[in-house]
């Protein structure tokens, strides 16, 4: 019975950390600080890809906008990116990130991947 509990209860912690906290402007707008200070310079402004550093990049990241997310663009997948990185690219991974700002990232990237 103890064993059961213990195994409820991980599940449930394990099904919390997954799930994408409500999206709120102040949410967005952590995800907007946190990107201009660590993502702009490859990602671009826009999300268009065309940041200082990442027009020298090969591959460069892509244009949010416009080209197909390769590993996913649900706001769980743009997390696990952040989490990971893209291996044998120059995306890093951010697991040191707190997991709110994590999340807030990802909606940010998708606002700007509909916006533009
Ligand atoms: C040093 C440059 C660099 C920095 C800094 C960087 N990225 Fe990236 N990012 C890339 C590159 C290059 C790719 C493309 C990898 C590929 O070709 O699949 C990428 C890919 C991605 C993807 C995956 C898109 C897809 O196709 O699924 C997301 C999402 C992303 N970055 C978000 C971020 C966020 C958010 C930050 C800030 C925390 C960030 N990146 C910081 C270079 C960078």
């Amino acid at each position: 019975m103890k064993k059961i509990a213990i195994s409820v209860g991980f599940l449930l912690a394990v099904g919390l950390m997954a799930a994408p906290p409500k999206l709120t402007p102040e949410l967005l707008k952590k995800g907007a600080d946190s990107y201009k200070a660590t993502c702009m310079a490859c990602h671009g402004a826009t999300g268009a890809g065309d940041g200082e550093v990442g027009k020298m990049l090969k591959p460069p990241p892509r244009n949010f906008s416009k080209d197909k997310f390769k590993q996913g663009s649900k706001p769980a997948d743009i997390f696990k990116t952040l989490t990971n990185g893209v291996t044998g690219t120059a995306m890093a991974a951010y697991p040191h990130l707190p997991e709110e700002e994590r999340w807030a990232l990802a909606y940010y990237v998708l606002e700007l991947k509909n916006k533009h």
